[in-house]
């Protein structure tokens, strides 16, 4: 009898470039998940629905950038990171499906992470199984992601949004208003792989040589740094912190009028002092904020492409709206729990 390890993908709906010094986030696990069906076995064996390919390799595995095909890099990850921390994985043989979309900015390698982290039989609580799949991110792709993504596939809470303080972990869930729909609109399709987000990672280092920890930092703070991008970087991180907040107490309270507000706010950040955006995305976002029941629109996730996420009224026309804009595939998401492992019973 097989085992099923599922974990969901996630939608960011505030907080972006914040998690990775130790500031604050607002994600959702979302109805989109990976699934891996398998039983133990000596070694790893893995084949995709989605993917080309079969990945092999034996356990304890030596460098996971190198697997291939390369979506196995992320399963070697998780095994290569678990082993680190002498956590010894199970080996597994299987086939991983996934409803996620694939490089579109919704963390499909979080939730493999993830799913290959149960997969491999791992122990521990939703914070450690992510700091271990965050891990593995670093080693399969050299991407210095934070905790965000991994944290919200493993602790995600039905029909609630998190808010993370990616320092110190505590998630405070807070329940997304009746009548409001989180929907999810692919701009173009990226990886962070080869991006510039490892050098926005350095600019906030950067910064925070200069005037310390930026989660703690006010915006009066950044303006004593000299040099114009890290300034320019440090004020969306701190501005980002600041908005986190609003937007949790706007959300909690029903006031959608702010809860939008912010998120343009949050976009422009984005795309003015972090220039993650792109001119596709923000076009895309003036479109939506033009369609009757949207209370916000902004880029999610890393950047460099990827996809918008939309708050709106249940029955606001985004989908025709989308088809309008040729962004056909817009899809609604809601929020989901966390990452499972069904086991047969015996
Ligand atoms: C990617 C990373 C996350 C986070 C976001 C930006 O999704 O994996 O850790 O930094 O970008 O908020």
């Amino acid at each position: 009898m097989s085992s099923v390890a599922r974990a969901p993908g996630r939608v960011n709906l505030i907080g972006d470039h914040t998690d990775y010094t130790g500031g604050l986030v607002l994600p959702m696990a979302i109805d989109r998940e990976t699934t891996i069906t398998f039983t133990a076995s000596p070694h790893v064996e893995l084949t995709s629905r989605d993917f080309d390919g079969h990945v092999r390799f034996d356990l304890p595995t030596a460098s996971a950038s190198t697997v291939l095909p390369s979506w196995g890099r992320y399963v070697a990850g998780v095994a290569a990171a678990m082993s680190e921390r002498s956590m010894a994985p199970i080996g597994f043989s299987g086939t991983v499906a996934t409803t996620v979309p694939i490089g579109g900015g919704l963390s499909s390698s979080a939730a493999l992470e993830v799913a290959a982290a149960l997969a491999f039989g791992i122990e521990a609580d939703n914070a450690t199984i992510a700091a271990v799949c965050r891990r593995a991110e670093h080693l399969a792709t050299n991407v210095p992601c934070g905790i965000m993504d991994q944290l919200t596939s493993t602790a995600g809470v039905k029909d609630h949004a998190l808010m993370i303080d990616c320092h110190s972990l505590d998630i405070t869930p807070i329940r997304i208003p009746d009548g409001v729909s989180v929907w999810v609109v692919p701009v173009s399709a990226r990886t962070l792989d080869g991006s510039e987000y490892p050098m926005r990672v350095a600019q906030c280092a950067a910064a925070e040589r200069e005037i310390g920890p930026l989660r703690s930092a006010d915006l009066a703070g950044t303006n004593n740094i000299v040099d114009r991008v890290i300034r320019a970087r440090a004020r969306h991180v701190v501005s980002e912190n600041l908005r986190v907040r609003a937007f949790a107490a706007a959300l909690a309270a029903n006031d959608l009028h702010d809860v939008g507000k912010i998120m343009y706010e949050g976009h422009h950040s984005l795309s003015r002092d972090f220039e993650t955006s792109t001119p596709a995305m923000d076009a895309a976002v003036e479109h939506f904020a033009r369609i009757p029941g949207v209370h916000g629109a902004r880029m999610t996730g890393g950047g460099f492409g990827g996809c918008l996420v939309i708050l709106a009224d249940d029955d606001a026309p985004i989908a025709a709206g989308a088809d309008s804009d040729g962004h056909s595939d817009a899809m609604r998401v809601r929020a989901a729990d966390g990452a499972s492992l069904d086991t047969p019973l015996s």
